[in-house]
């Protein structure tokens, strides 16, 4: 299979359309057999639920080539399981399963041409997806779906190395207590926009939220969980009703754990014990875990022993043994790679 034409070390992270996508609908109460289409381009009802009250939710995972040349992706199954729980909540049918694991497989082959060489640092990007697609103009859920795939092409995210960033408490809430912080909707996004790009032009990275109901713990950013790590090599992580389960998150609890022989805490974070802590980073499928240098809490700073300069020793051998185990360098447990071809 010919490879596309692209700069791979130096494409971005942005939308690149590829050749296939696949397509299902849900009708009179059933998902059709679905088909792979060459159309990027949908046209729907302008009533539709999606358009009118954001009826919609996503999952986003990699697929990428490894070190021994095969096409795999990590964890599918937990995408599918995490979509079913976004799709209940939002009143939407469920896809089944197996079913979205093997619609993710047909879009990565069908875009095989897409799929960036071992050592490129990029990979290709699934976006799986499922919107109300019928008029509604009472507030219901609609009565028609669709549930598409696509996939585009990534660089790493990356260049030259991961630097610790600085990020900031966030004066806005990503969810409310007993909302649906914990699925991954449409929604949830859509509230974040403003909260990040007042972030980025105060100069941070990202935002640190806090717990919607006391503003007194630890939840996530707009797009990561936290992991962080104490003086004597411990690794902490929230543990809140509205935060994203994180699948790198509960890979990287269980590595820890398994692999390194760590002490792994899994519990509510209080804020003013962030001060405590030596090393914290992000962890979510587009960078596996970005390190944190600073926090700054309207003017106050939190530096972590870590510096500046790059990842704590601890964060890096998670995410060295994490990484080494999606590139087949190391060891897989049982079922967390999917080898697509
Ligand atoms: C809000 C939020 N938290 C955490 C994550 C990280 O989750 P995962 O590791 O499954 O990519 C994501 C990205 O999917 C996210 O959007």
């Amino acid at each position: 299979m010919e490879k596309a034409n692209l700069d791979w070390s130096n494409i971005g992270f942005g939308y690149i359309k590829t050749d296939k996508r696949y397509v299902s609908n849900f009708k009179d109460g059933k998902w059709d057999e679905g088909a792979l289409v060459d159309d990027d381009k949908i046209t729907i009802s302008e009533c539709a639920g999606v358009l009118q009250y954001a009826q919609t939710c996503f999952e986003g995972l990699k697929a990428y080539t490894t070190e021994d040349g095969h096409i795999v992706c990590f964890r599918p199954d937990l995408n599918a399981q995490r979509m079913v729980d976004s799709a209940k909540r939002l009143e939407m049918p469920v896809f089944p399963e197996e079913r979205f694991i093997e619609a993710v497989v047909e879009t990565v082959k069908a875009n095989e041409a897409f799929v960036p060489p071992y050592g490129s640092g990029a990979t290709l990007y699934i976006r799986p997806y499922m919107f109300g697609s019928s008029p509604v103009i009472g507030v219901k859920p609609a009565d028609e779906y669709q549930f598409r795939v696509f996939a585009t092409p990534v660089g790493p995210y990356f260049k030259g190395g991961a630097k610790p960033i600085v990020i900031k408490v966030s004066d806005f809430d990503r969810a409310a207590p007993h909302g649906t912080g914990n699925i991954k909707a449409g929604l949830n996004y859509a509230m974040s926009l403003h909260a990040i790009v007042t972030a980025h032009d105060e100069g941070f990275s990202e935002n640190m939220y806090l717990d919607p109901g006391t503003r007194t713990k630890v939840e996530e950013t707009g797009g990561a969980n936290f992991l962080f790590v104490t003086k004597d090599n411990k690794v902490v992580t929230p543990k809140s009703d509205s935060i994203l389960p994180s699948i790198t998150r509960r890979s990287l609890v269980y590595v820890a754990k398994e692999y390194l022989g760590l002490e792994v805490e899994e519990r509510e974070v209080y804020f003013d014990e962030v001060k405590d802590f030596v090393e914290c980073g992000l962890c979510g499928t587009a960078a596996v875990i970005s390190p944190v240098g600073k926090i700054v809490d309207h003017g106050k700073e939190i530096a972590f022993a870590s510096g500046m300069e790059e990842m704590g020793p601890v964060t890096k051998k998670l995410y060295e043994t994490l990484t080494g185990i999606q590139m087949g360098r190391i060891e897989a447990p049982e079922g967390w790679i999917k080898v697509i071809k």
